[in-house]
């Protein structure tokens, strides 16, 4: 069994962002001068899990040299001021930018989402760019969905003609994969079924078994077990579940599963640093849109 790297292959993605944004910065002929990329993290509360992820995603745009702002704002801001703020954000010099989520109870996340400019949107959650992406057009492509495909790429993984199982319907992950593996993402289409936690286990167990690559999105540890899996499976584990004890686990019983896929991703270090290879890459491709 060989893990899959998301850490390493991040890394590698984000070397090559900071190389292809100083060629072009460096590119004497643009007769200009050209400002580096640049983010803004809007970070509602004090959420942990939240304040975790951000850090992470800075330390990726220091990494790449992209400039970030946090910019918080206090757990009792009306859904009101915060559209506000993100309409300022949309006419803003920041090449892109997230509400990162969850809010807080009090918030509809999609009343925030639509206001999202989709040309600043790097999270690719806006419905435009989601919409754009179901329809196999270009667009700003959700992250987690969109770091899944590279790490698939990177280790060689066929996903032409395979047969996927992705169990997880929420908007950000499970949603997107489905579709987009569905669709031509530069290397072919998968014959994908989605199912979730409301399938009927012994439904679930018949398709995974047959699965080439599973991807599990459920925000359950101990989800998907190696009596789901066939021999010499891909399993992509999405899940990041913070345990009694304090250990961070992801949706597969890890012991189980890796003794039978023949690729697991870890976690942490597996689709997470991926899901922020993603964000970067969006937040360099609105910038090529928006300068070059
Ligand atoms: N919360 C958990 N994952 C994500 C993500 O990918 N983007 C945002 N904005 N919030 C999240």
């Amino acid at each position: 069994m060989k893990l899959l790297d998301g850490r390493a292959v991040s890394k590698e993605i984000l070397k090559k962002v900071k190389e292809d944004i100083d060629h072009h910065i460096d590119k004497k002929h643009l007769g200009y001068n050209l400002s580096r990329p640049s983010m803004a993290i809007v970070l509602v509360g004090h959420n942990a899990a939240s304040e975790s992820y951000v850090r992470a995603k800075t330390k990726a745009c220091e990494k790449a040299d992209i400039n970030y702002k946090i910019i918080r704002f206090d757990e009792n801001i009306s859904a009101f001021e915060l559209i506000s703020e993100i309409k300022l954000l949309n006419k803003s010099h920041f090449d892109g930018f997230i509400v990162q989520l969850p809010l807080p109870d009090h918030i509809e996340p999609n009343s925030i989402i639509n206001e999202i400019s989709a040309y600043k949107d790097i999270d690719g959650f806006h419905p435009l760019n989601f919409g754009k992406m179901a329809l196999g057009q270009k667009s700003m492509r959700p992250a987690t969905a969109y770091g899944i495909l590279k790490l698939l790429q990177y280790y060689n993984i066929p996903t032409n003609s395979q047969h996927v199982v992705v169990i997880g319907r929420s908007n950000i992950v499970g949603k997107p994969i489905s579709i987009m593996l569905g669709n031509d993402f530069e290397v072919g289409r998968s014959t994908v079924t989605s199912c979730d936690i409301h399938t009927p286990k012994e439904l679930l167990k018949e398709e995974s078994q047959k699965a080439d690559i599973v991807i599990v999105a459920v925000g359950q540890p101990g989800f998907l077990t190696a009596d789901m899996i066939k021999e010499g499976a891909v399993v992509i584990d999405v899940g990041i579940n913070r345990l009694e004890s304090g250990k961070l686990v992801g949706d597969c019983d890890f012991d189980g599963v890796s003794k039978k896929a023949d690729y697991l991703t870890p976690v942490p270090g597996g689709v997470g640093p991926m899901t922020i290879a993603g964000l970067i890459l969006n937040t360099y491709e609105a910038w090529k849109m928006k300068n070059l």
